[in-house]
């Protein structure tokens, strides 16, 4: 049986393919057509579809679009109401909805071949649930949906028992956790629905000072709900227009709303958990992607183990969408394997197109002991191998890797990067280390979705990766799941004495992550970035000796 999965209807626009039952491919658009966030998600750009990752994913597993049984849209009209009756008086939304009835005819255009009867419509938040409680490694769990908006619905509470999902609990639009965080991302002067994570990262150096007045206006309800009021945040903290200097009064308002979602989502998971008793919380929707808030539930709801979608945003509900059809169609399906479901090359094909670049390159024994050199000198390495991640975060396939000993080194990352200075970095640990270091979190911790505390004697000493308040979003490096990044930081440790490497996404301000050689090249190229480490093969900057 074979599935696509398409998400298109707001942002993140992505394509996942699901071949009996198993998971093979998965991409966002923008990893593509270079465009960050694939689209701005306005009612007029609903149509546009993941053209270029639906067709990658079709190559990847050597099929035609005639010969898919399914395609799974993740996004049902029908379910749609009318922008009075969802209260947020949003006309767009009529487009939209026009536009989503219309995709069965688009995606037969996109994809020849395909037979429009067999498009599918799939719930918004199902596909977002589906993306977590049939994603995970752990069968028969609790799930909790947190997302800005579906067709009229806000967030999903309900459990998955031998891979059918049972909703518990929806909360109806206009009251919405997402949205309320997305409005604050404006007033504060960032790019709704994309720049969230900046106003979590602002909430660290801020204190709670307003929690009172949100604990009214933002607040559970005793059936699985979570109502917000219409906040008007000039009340707080006067707007910002983008790139204007934030003041003390924009970190307290970022930090109280932060602690009230924090909160809300606490009192959520507890309430789920009163209703299944399940031992594993799963969890998807953009809002999943609060490293702070998952943590949060983690240490004080009932679940043993909470596990969140890497693709939690938008992009996951195509994964989703096909394994909730697959599903429906009678397979049994599988856990995703991991986040590297991207595009990949094979060390022939990368040879090319640095043979192209007519760029000197080298192949050493071992590509793992020369980055482990560089960054034990202090340079940065451009990291490019195997196949690219699927959801926001790098982890390990296209990263930019640095030494943590240096607290220039996260000045130095966002000057790389051109990006603001208060963002932190994050660390990629051995996975057997990381219990000497880092704490609170869980651990493993492959996806960077939790925050960890740094022990004192190992905050002077991995000073680039330890944030403001002490904290670190890490990632736990396996050897069997990851063997070459584990050889790497090994062989950072032997010369350095630190199990630790500084990660982020491979790209510059305002790009996607980089996906394929050319784009790593041209990374490189524009970038002070000292090794670019590329499949086998090694590519080192010659520095101007220009002033
Ligand atoms: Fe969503």
């Amino acid at each position: 049986m074979k599935v696509l999965g398409i998400n298109a209807i707001y942002h993140d626009p992505a394509a996942a393919l699901v071949v009996d039952g198993k998971v093979v491919a998965a991409a966002e658009e923008e990893r593509f057509s270079r465009r960050k966030h694939g689209k701005r998600p306005l009612p007029w750009s609903a149509w546009e579809l993941p053209e270029l990752s639906a067709a990658w994913c079709l190559a990847e597993a050597g099929i035609r679009a005639d010969e898919l049984d399914a395609v799974a849209y993740s996004f049902d009209p029908a379910l749609m109401t009318t922008p009075e009756e969802t209260g947020l008086f949003d006309d767009g939304d009529v487009m939209r909805k026009r536009y989503a009835e219309m995709a069965p005819d688009f995606l037969a255009h996109a994809l020849p071949g395909l037979d429009p009867a067999k498009v599918r419509f799939v719930k918004h938040h199902v596909a977002h649930a589906a993306s977590a409680g049939l994603a995970a490694p752990q069968r028969d769990n609790a799930v909790l949906v947190l997302d800005g908006r579906g067709e009229a619905h806000s967030h999903l509470a309900g459990r998955y028992v031998d891979g059918r999902l049972e909703v518990l609990a929806g909360q109806s639009l206009p009251h919405s956790l997402g949205l309320l965080y997305e409005d604050l991302t404006d007033h504060l002067g960032f790019l709704r629905s994309s720049d969230e994570f900046k106003v979590m990262a602002m909430a660290s150096y801020g204190k709670p000072r307003f929690l009172g007045d949100l604990s009214e206006l933002v607040r559970v309800t005793c059936d699985g709900g979570a109502r917000t009021e219409k906040i008007d945040f000039t009340e707080f903290a006067p707007r910002l227009g983008k790139g204007d200097q934030w003041t003390e009064d924009h970190a307290d308002l970022a930090a109280s709303v932060q602690q009230r979602l924090e909160e809300v989502l606490v009192d959520l998971a507890r309430w789920v958990h009163g209703q299944t008793g399940d031992r594993v919380l799963t969890m998807a929707g953009g809002t999943a992607l609060n490293c702070v808030a998952n943590t949060r539930i983690l240490a004080e709801s009932p679940f043993e183990e909470v596990w969140v979608q890497p693709a939690a945003g938008d992009a996951g509900t195509a994964l989703g969408a096909a394994l909730h059809v697959a599903r429906e169609l009678g397979e049994d399906t599988e856990p995703m394997p991991g986040a590297a479901l991207g595009r990949g090359w094979n060390d022939d094909e990368i040879e090319k197109v640095l043979r192209t670049a007519a760029i000197e390159y080298e192949r050493p024994d071992d590509v793992a002991e020369v980055v482990a050199e560089t960054l034990a000198d202090n340079g940065i390495v451009a990291w490019f191998q195997g196949r690219s991640e699927y959801g926001p975060r790098a982890l390990g396939q296209r990263s930019l890797l640095a030494h943590p000993g240096f607290e220039a080194n996260l000045e130095r990352m966002n000057d790389v990067k051109g990006r603001e200075q208060f963002r932190p970095v994050a660390p990629m640990v051995l996975l057997e280390k990381a219990p000497e270091i880092f704490s609170r979190g869980p651990i493993p911790s492959p996806y960077m979705l939790f925050v960890h505390d740094v022990a004192p004697e190992w905050r002077e000493r991995i000073p680039t990766v330890t944030h403001v308040d002490g904290t670190a979003r890490i990632q736990t490096i396996d050897p069997e799941a990851s063997p070459l990044v584990h050889r790497m930081i090994a062989a950072f440790e032997r010369r350095t004495g630190i199990p630790v490497v500084v990660n982020t996404s491979l790209n510059t301000a305002g790009r996607p992550m980089v996906d394929d050689p050319r784009d790593a090249l041209e990374c490189f190229g524009s970038a002070p970035v000292d090794l670019l480490a590329i499949g086998p093969f090694v590519v080192r900057r010659r520095r101007s000796t220009l002033a």
